[in-house]
């Protein structure tokens, strides 16, 4: 039986219709906005690379905050940048750091109305730029994994409701889970960017995290673009050591990957939705070439399509306005 008895387009004869056959549906709770806290007092500065998004000091973090629960999303993801960057990167695990302290006021205001996230990376806070401890001519995985248990403590102990490690070192997983439950914090949650590829899709973001790596890419320890077994293998091995959720990143050049880790994990599944791929589209948006908001949730749907249950993405306030807020 085909045509004409069959006619698809009745479906798609109304709105109604078409909300009521939708197969997928975008909700704010599933979003996650990054917020971007720097050192200082008083400080809110427009970010150049990503237009619609802001530099905050700690101080100014519960503003920010309160529009984010007021617009009723799943949480916010909170990167950091020290006074200064080091050898050491000691700055990233300072109990008086920005994104420490950022993180008690995001707590005071929200209390428990969003989930509060912290990226975990040394990046920012490395002088060379790189994700761990530079030997040579690559980064050393083994001396690089304490400092990230150290810094996942210090955010645990500042509130955060789950860390969000970023390096792509082998075993960080199960080092943070060690760290945290010896310091008495087994509440404290892991979302893992367990496939996360080295990417040209983070230029913007290298830009506003001053964290473009010196010397070498990060094609040694990021994944390389034409593996997706590849990435099935890391999920796997970060939630036997421990990830309560796994992430893939970037988004939209690798929906492929995201909906096969859909089909054979039933871990929760997030996408980062990152800097390159909102700067597409406002760049494009700016000269009058496509509509943003249309685009915006074309491009969020079918990261929701492919699988993704939580989506990280610079839209995620505006994008909830857009839906309709706390009702939807
Ligand atoms: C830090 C980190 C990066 C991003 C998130 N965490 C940059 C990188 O790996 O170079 C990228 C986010 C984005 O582009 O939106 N390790």
């Amino acid at each position: 039986m085909g045509f004409p008895a069959q006619r698809p387009r009745r479906l798609r004869g109304s709105a109604v219709l078409r909300r009521l056959a939708a197969e997928t549906r975008l909700h704010p709770a599933s979003l996650i906005q990054p917020l971007f806290v720097v050192p200082g007092r008083n400080v809110e500065k427009e970010i150049p690379a990503l237009p619609g998004q802001r530099y905050l000091s700690a101080d100014r973090i519960g503003t920010a905050v309160a529009r984010a629960v007021e617009a009723g999303i799943g949480g916010v993801i909170l990167f950091g940048q020290p006074e200064r960057k080091s050898a050491d990167g000691q700055s990233a695990w300072d109990a008086k750091g920005p994104v420490q302290e950022a993180l008690r006021a995001a707590r005071r205001e929200a209390g428990g109305a969003l989930a509060l996230i912290s990226d975990v990376c040394l990046c920012a806070y490395l002088s060379h730029g790189h994700c761990g401890v530079v030997k040579g001519e690559g980064v050393d995985n083994d001396a690089t994994l304490p400092i990230l248990g150290r810094v996942a403590c210090s955010h645990a102990e500042a509130g955060t409701d789950v860390v969000a490690p970023s390096d792509m070192m082998d075993g960080r997983v199960g080092a943070i889970r060690g760290a945290l439950d010896g310091a008495g914090f087994q509440g404290a949650a892991i979302l893992s960017y367990a496939a996360k590829y080295a990417s040209a899709f983070y230029g913007p973001f290298r830009e506003v995290a001053d964290s473009a790596p010196e010397g070498f890419g990060r094609e040694g320890y990021q994944m390389d673009p034409p593996n997706r077994a590849e990435a099935m293998r890391e999920i796997t091995l970060d939630i036997e050591e421990g990830a309560d959720a796994v992430m893939v990143k970037p988004a939209l050049a690798y929906l492929d990957v995201l909906r096969e880790a859909a089909t054979r994990f039933d871990a929760p599944l997030a996408a980062y939705n990152v800097s390159g791929e909102y700067a597409m589209v406002k760049a494009t948006a700016a000269r009058g070439w496509l509509d943003e908001r249309r685009a915006a949730l074309e491009i969020l749907t079918s990261i929701r399509r492919a699988g993704a249950s939580m989506i990280v993405t610079y839209w995620a306030v505006e994008a909830a306005g857009w839906l309709g807020g706390r009702r939807a």
